[in-house]
């Protein structure tokens, strides 16, 4: 079987999850924090290298304000939980977006987990946080006009690759597998030049229930895929 290895997941549905249990919004989130749980450590055992998680987008500040600060707890609390299971297991800690909006004492958690497992090489967990393609692709921009204005790099440079090591997963492999669960086929701004060429799973499960088999289900669809990138078969199975 083929392994992607770099898989990223929309995880979405866990508000409905929640309102099909009869529970508030809020208990869905962190029944879908088991899940991240239990897909990093799976991720990890299957040699996955890395493995990004759409966490909160820059639309979701328009939630509810119980929400979002619930979001933000939540995260906190992973955050602190997951350490030494990061640690212990040999998984770098990411995130992509602009973490500068979030609240301080989250960032400060965030880059201390970043320090800790910097030496770490077997998988890269990145969480994708107050995230927006467009506004990572914007970001870049600026971050290349201003080297252009510094005379760091000259505008004949600028080619894909090197466009490409501004974006915020410059250190990641490229995406294989976008997964998207809840039965939404739609990426929500997320990764649209990193996903240029990724394969896509789209599934009905809702992400409190994307478990073990549902993984392997995704990963068996992708090991089956022919990726052609521009080729045709034939110069593919040669
Ligand atoms: C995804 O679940 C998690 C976040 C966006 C933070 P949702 O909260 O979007 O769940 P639904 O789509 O309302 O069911
Ligand atoms: C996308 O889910 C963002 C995350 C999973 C964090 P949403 O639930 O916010 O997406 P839309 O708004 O339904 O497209
Ligand atoms: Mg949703």
């Amino acid at each position: 079987m083929t392994v992607p290895q770099h898989v990223a997941i929309i995880m979405d549905g866990n508000g409905r999850w929640a309102q099909k249990n009869g529970k508030p919004r809020l208990w869905g989130h962190a029944r879908g924090a088991d899940t991240v749980r239990e897909i990093t450590t799976l991720s990890r055992k299957l040699g996955i290298k890395a493995l990004t998680l759409y966490a909160f987008s820059t639309k979701n500040w328009d939630r509810p304000e119980e929400e979002v600060s619930g979001l933000m707890g939540l995260l906190k609390e992973y955050i602190r939980k997951e350490r030494s299971t990061l640690l212990d297991n040999d998984i770098r800690f990411r995130t992509i977006g602009n973490i500068s909006k979030l609240p301080e004492d989250l960032i400060t958690s965030i880059n201390e987990l970043k320090d800790a497992s910097s030496h770490c090489k077997s998988m890269d967990f990145c969480i994708a946080l107050n995230y927006g393609a467009r506004d990572e692709i914007v970001r870049a921009v600026k971050k290349v006009t201003s080297d252009i204005l510094d005379g760091k790099i000259t505008h004949e440079t600028i080619d894909e690759k090197l466009f490409d090591s501004y974006l915020d997963t410059a250190c990641l492999p490229p995406v294989d597998l976008i997964i998207r669960t809840s039965g939404e086929f739609r990426l929500s701004d997320f990764l649209l030049w990193q996903g240029a060429y990724s394969e896509f799973y789209f599934t009905e499960t809702l992400w409190p229930d994307f478990r073990e088999e549902e993984f392997r289900k995704a990963l068996a669809s992708y090991s089956q895929r022919e990726r052609r990138f521009g080729k045709t078969s034939d110069q593919i199975r040669k």
